[in-house]
């Protein structure tokens, strides 16, 4: 049997937890022999293409050094470990983004996270600094169900109906700088899943209502947390005319919520938190707010992968988690803390498809290139969707 390195082996009832996935390691394969490469970033060299995880981690240690204080990467909580080991700093969106913002002497950011986190980097960051994203090919999901065309075809027909003066647009964070834009530029803001709450009151305070893109979770459960009935937020169906409502029921509804969703939080459910209870009593469950409203009702605790990392860090000695969340950052919060039980709710281990792709020899050959003098992968925001996406997120910082 592999090794199942993200759990603690003494645990009987651990294995049984996961018996679905077991046979999955999380250890860095090379990328000729991954699956998913067929659909990621194909202009890496050759070379690259073979080399595995030991041999990978020594070049890109060896790369790092050379680059000294040229260079500072930024990883998020859901990266692999071939790839978290060599962030300066590491952490959920929002501190990712607030990092962006204060870091101003290296030449260069290499983010290890996806396409939305690194602009927003880019957009943050000073001029002088460059932005790199090690496989351009590892986006979002969630961010694409948001194309710009709809939500702004959404933006123009509540215009359109006399409801965008006292509607707030709100984008999460896991959306295109674009989107930021049109928040920046009509008076809204960025939310993450660390402020959503704070986002949501500072928009009532201004306006009577919210269109909230994309992910309808993280806007439902915030809704919810601030007491707004569930008959007054409504989903926009941007397949249908009018999101698939009448204009009265649109003036009405004090939260607008697209139909977006993350598909790795879709997978827990009621019943796996039932399951789990009933077979460990006791057990602390903690899910992220992308998950759905009946989850996150049911959990004890929820928040973003920050608030997930810091709650059971320090949390007693002893104690057990069952945690609704990305597979690389439980099993990452398990061995750090093999004082306590953790482990997914969900049977079947699952990656972040789209955040697994900044596979170690995409990071090995963008350092690599850039001892030699050769930058890869810079991302750049168009200038003026960066002006006004700037709005939007300098708002997003300073509400909190
Ligand atoms: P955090 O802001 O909590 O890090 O979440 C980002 C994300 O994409 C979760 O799926
Ligand atoms: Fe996007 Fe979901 Fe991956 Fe987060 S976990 S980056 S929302 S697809």
């Amino acid at each position: 049997m592999a090794t199942m390195r993200f759990i603690k082996p003494d645990l009987k009832w651990q294995i049984d937890n996961i018996a679905c996935q077991n046979e999955v390691s999380l250890d860095t394969a090379p990328l000729s022999s991954e699956p998913g490469f067929l659909l990621w970033q194909k202009d890496i060299p050759k070379p690259y293409w073979e080399l595995a995880g030991q041999e990978l981690s020594q070049r890109v240690r060896a790369a790092r050094a050379k680059l000294g204080d040229k260079v500072l990467i930024l990883g998020h909580h859901y990266q692999r470990e071939d790839i978290i080991q060599f962030a300066d700093l590491k952490g959920d969106s929002f501190k990712l983004a607030k990092w962006a913002s204060e870091q101003q002497d290296a030449e260069y950011i290499v983010f290890c996270g996806v396409h939305f986190m690194a602009e927003a980097a880019d957009v943050l960051s000073q001029p002088h600094q460059k932005v790199l994203l090690p496989n351009m090919a590892a986006g979002c999901t969630m961010a694409d169900m948001a194309d710009p065309d709809d939500v702004n075809d959404c933006w123009q027909q509540l215009s359109d109906l006399g409801l965008a003066g006292d509607t707030m647009p709100v984008t999460y964070m896991n959306s295109t700088a674009s989107l930021k834009a049109l928040c920046g530029r009509n008076g809204g803001i960025v939310c993450t899943s660390s402020n959503a709450g704070a986002v949501l009151e500072w928009s009532f305070a201004q306006r009577q209502r919210v269109l909230f893109f994309p992910d309808q979770h993280l806007g439902r459960n915030t809704g919810v947390k601030l007491g707004i009935p569930l008959d007054q937020m409504l989903v926009w169906d941007f397949d249908l005319p009018l999101g698939g409502h009448t204009p009265e029921a649109l003036a009405a509804a004090r939260i607008i919520l697209w139909r977006g969703w993350c598909s790795v939080h879709m997978r827990f459910s009621v019943q796996q938190i039932e399951a789990t209870r009933a077979k460990y009593p006791g057990v602390n469950v903690l899910v992220h707010p992308e998950c759905k409203l009946e989850v996150v009702q049911a959990a004890d605790y929820n928040g973003s992968t920050e608030y997930i990392h810091k709650m059971i860090t320090e949390a007693p000695a002893g104690s057990v988690w069952a945690v609704g969340t990305e597979i690389n950052l439980v099993s990452r919060i398990a061995r750090e803390n093999p004082d306590k039980t953790v482990f997914c709710l969900d049977p079947v281990v699952c990656p972040c498809s789209t955040m697994y792709r900044i596979h170690p020899a995409y990071l090995c050959w963008v350092l690599e290139e850039l001892v030699e003098g050769r930058m890869h992968n810079h991302l750049i925001v168009e200038p003026e969707t960066a002006k006004w996406a700037k709005v939007a997120l300098d708002r997003m910082l300073t509400v909190h």
